[in-house]
């Protein structure tokens, strides 16, 4: 297993929109596990293989208070929302240190394949919707960031930077 390497926002490649995977190969066993890997390491509780820099349709995500079970889903759709929506307070691997309220179903239901490439539907309320609602964000080469104000946009952007460039001097 390998630590892969986090795009950071505001890097373009964020913004890639992922293709459906055909078939569940040996190589995505190897990304599912690095994955989840570089997920546990970096404390998130969702990963999308867009933030890995692989632009396939593919997530893992542990929601558990014990971190031991890791959900993977591979070329997920939504197919049932909720009629409520809430704002919850939103932070991303990808953004490191930024905290926001985004708007979202507050409960939903989601078809994908497992990672063995079995179907599989997952009913979801709480963090574990919200976070499937991020994560399947990042496959269309959305950030979160990007439903709060420009103004703030703005300011996380250049913040951003500023700890890159600060991160490379070091
Ligand atoms: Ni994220």
């Amino acid at each position: 297993m390998a630590l892969l390497n986090i795009l950071r926002y505001p890097d373009p490649r964020l913004h890639t929109v992922a293709k459906p995977v055909v078939s569940v190969e040996p190589r995505h066993r190897t990304l599912i596990a690095d994955m989840l890997e570089t997920m546990y390491e970096a404390k998130g509780i969702g990963l999308a293989a867009t933030q890995v820099d692989v632009h396939e349709r593919l997530i893992v995500i542990d929601t558990s208070e014990d971190r031991n079970q890791p959900l993977v889903l591979i070329n997920p759709r939504i197919v049932w929302t909720s009629a409520g929506r809430h704002v919850n307070e939103e932070g991303c691997l990808s953004v490191p240190g930024i905290y926001d309220g985004v708007e979202r179903f507050d409960a939903i239901r989601a078809e994908a394949l497992d990672a063995d490439g079995r179907g599989q539907t997952i009913e979801a309320d709480g963090l574990l919707a919200v976070c499937i609602q991020h994560e399947m964000d990042h496959l269309l080469g959305k950030v979160f960031v990007e439903y709060l104000s420009a103004l703030k946009r703005t300011r996380i952007k250049t913040k951003m930077l500023k700890q890159l460039r600060e991160e490379v001097r070091a």
